[in-house]
């Protein structure tokens, strides 16, 4: 299909986002061959999920300007776990919204998979949206009204699974992320922790390619923050899913392969996990 075809990228792989039933493609490997490799520089474009180019990003506010994004270039590997760092106000989610597709940059592009998101038309953006990204908000953003099981199955009702497919995946997902016993529950009968949860299972949906977490932990107390951390890097290592976080969270730098520290919409500094090793301890007082 030409659609297919045009979302699938240059590199006839991505196939990943597109199976919702789990008896189709994969999600994306990689995680052990390429999340972290120093010596791994000489991929091609192929081994890149998100390219961004000169990403600006203005808003006006009453007639002022207000440079959220000020040029980001950010390539970001297949099956790495990336922690965007910065301030309140940095522009952190602006830049989600970028890569998400949820927000259009005001110069600049994001290639997700090699394709241009600026060339797709709503249809097409839809389809991304749907198959290839899963997000993650601080506040979890479930729907009240309905149980955790049909929360996570109303994605894939979306990409068009059927019924049988959506109870088997949606109780497969919600076991994997450890609460199979709670699926028949609304938000409001589960903690904070157990919701992440079930927007963590939702996120995963339909075997996207990236998953994109806004402060996944930001509205947790610090031990069910790491569980929700630990959680992440699990599927991450398991499944190869890219998975970029916007985090104040330390505990985030840890678990990541490349730490991306943001200031006033610009790319401050690039680092791998290893390299922030020795300073992690002393990282903990400069961050907000
Ligand atoms: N919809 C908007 N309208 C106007 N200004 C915005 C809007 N969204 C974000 N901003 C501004 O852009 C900058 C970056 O915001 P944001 O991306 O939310 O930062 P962060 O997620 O790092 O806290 C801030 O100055 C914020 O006030
Ligand atoms: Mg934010």
């Amino acid at each position: 299909m030409a659609r297919d075809d045009k979302l699938n990228g240059s590199n006839g792989t991505a196939a990943n986002g597109v199976a919702v039933n789990g008896s189709g493609a994969k999600a994306p490997q990689a995680a052990n061959g390429t999340a972290n490799g120093a010596s791994q520089d000489d991929y091609g474009n192929q081994e890149y999920i998100v390219r961004a180019r000169g990403v600006t990003r203005m808003y006006d506010v009453g007639g002022q300007p207000v440079h959220a994004l000020r040029g980001i270039d950010l390539d970001i590997r297949r099956g790495e776990y990336i922690s965007i760092m910065g301030p309140s106000g940095s522009g952190k989610s602006t830049l989600f919204n970028m890569i998400g597709g949820l927000d259009k940059p005001t110069e600049g592009t994001v290639f997700i998979d090699e394709v241009d998101m600026a060339q797709l038309d709503a249809f097409e953006l839809a389809w991304l949206r749907c198959r290839k990204i899963g997000y993650i908000f601080q506040t979890f953003n479930l729907i009240p009204v309905m149980t955790a099981l049909e929360n996570i199955t109303l994605p894939m009702i979306f990409a068009g699974a059927s019924t049988d497919e959506q109870l088997e995946r949606g109780r497969e997902l919600l076991e994997q992320v450890g609460i199979g016993h709670r699926m028949n529950n609304k938000p409001s009968q589960l903690s904070g922790g157990q919701q992440q949860r079930v927007a963590i299972a939702r996120s995963l949906a339909n075997q996207p390619a990236i998953i994109l977490a806004d402060e996944p932990t930001g509205n947790l107390d610090q031990k069910t923050g790491k569980e929700i951390i630990e959680l992440l890097k699990r599927l991450n290592r398991e499944s190869g899913v890219t998975i970029i976080t916007a985090t104040h969270d330390d505990k985030m730098l840890d678990v990541s392969d490349r730490i991306v520290w943001v200031s006033d919409g610009k790319i401050e500094k690039v680092k791998r996990r290893e390299e922030v090793d020795i300073t992690l301890g002393t990282l903990e007082g400069s961050v907000h």
